[in-house]
């Protein structure tokens, strides 16, 4: 019978055979995946391992410092890039959905590549693509689909002549987490929603802008924070929150307002296949929908999403 214990035990073991004093390099999202690939190979190898972690303007709000922080006390050796002027600047007027993946990938291995040249000699790139990720090897979802989609983008990055390692490859998400488990790893990593690789881009209908994703941010986070503190987290597969290019007329005191319109979206799934709308009870909507309008500027209207996959996709975009 497959335990975490067992797994981990071994994999350790065959990683230090396999990678010896060699450097590895392995982008890290924030999220489960390539967090325990992390930690798994940092067990085997210690500082060998370069983690890069880059801010791309389209994360949740503060992110970046809190999911970087957690990291740092992981013990990884771990490098914070701030890359958010590059992203925004490639994605400046584009509104096409599949237009802003693939600026966001684009730049993802570019910035990735200018980061893995400064590890002098490095022999290895490290992959959290699990089972799943192998199945589905010619979608273009998940992060390490990210890459493998985009290599033909411009010729072939210098990192993509790396030997690959993927010590998940044969795991199932909830194998991952148990092994994440074993492995002490925070539970606000383990236990986070999936996130899309583009982040926000894609929950912004339209072009990107900077003000934009500080206004999403917000919704965001307010959205998320209450289903944390109302125990409804663990009972949604994902959640977040769609600005819509939508203006509507509102009322505030004696004025009228004419602002944006966002969309909550919460679901349940088991792989994010299908997946149907969570039955949020009515007050906790209730509650929430009054805290982005009273204080989000720009936000006027909130609106429930109630499709279920398929026919509607879990993001907008
Ligand atoms: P959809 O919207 O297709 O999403 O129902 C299913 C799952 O995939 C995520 N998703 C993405 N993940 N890059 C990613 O890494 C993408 O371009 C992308 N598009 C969707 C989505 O968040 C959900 O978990």
């Amino acid at each position: 019978d497959w335990t975490s214990e067992q797994f981990v035990e071994a994999t350790v073991a065959e990683l230090q055979q396999q990678l010896g004093n060699d450097k590895v390099v392995l982008g890290l999202s924030g999220g489960v995946d390539s967090s325990v690939a992390a930690m798994l190979i940092h067990q085997a190898i210690g500082k060998n391992l370069y983690c890069i972690f880059v801010d791309n303007g389209l994360l949740r709000k503060d992110e970046f410092e809190s999911v970087l922080d957690s990291y740092k006390h992981m013990g990884l050796n771990v490098k914070g890039v701030d890359a958010k002027d590059r992203f925004y600047t490639a994605l400046a007027g584009i509104s096409d959905p599949e237009g802003k993946r693939k600026a966001i990938g684009r730049v993802f291995i570019e910035v990735f590549d200018d980061e893995a040249h400064q590890i002098e000699d490095v022999k290895w790139l490290a992959q959290g693509t699990i089972y799943p990720d192998v199945i589905e090897s010619m979608s273009v979802k998940g992060p390490s689909a990210t890459i493998k989609s985009h290599h033909n983008v411009g010729g072939l990055p210098d990192f993509m002549k790396l030997k690959v390692v993927e010590p998940l490859k044969a795991l199932f998400k909830d194998e991952v987490r148990l092994v994440g488990k074993t492995l002490k790893i925070d539970d606000n990593i383990l236990g986070r929603h999936p996130f899309p690789g583009p982040g926000l881009a894609i929950r912004i209908l339209g072009d990107i802008t900077p003000e934009k994703v500080q206004v999403l941010q917000q919704v965001d986070h307010i959205f998320i924070s209450n289903l944390k503190k109302s125990g409804l987290y663990d009972e949604v597969w994902q959640a977040g929150a769609i600005l819509t290019p939508v203006q509507s007329v509102g009322v505030m005191g004696d004025e009228r307002t004419y602002e944006n319109v966002v969309a909550l979206r919460a679901v349940t799934s088991i792989d994010g296949m299908t997946a149907d709308w969570s039955r949020l009870p009515y007050e906790f909507l209730a509650d929430v929908s009054n805290e982005i309008i009273n204080k989000v500027k720009g936000v006027n209207r909130v609106v429930y999403d109630i499709s279920s996959k398929p026919p509607a996709t879990i993001e907008w975009e």
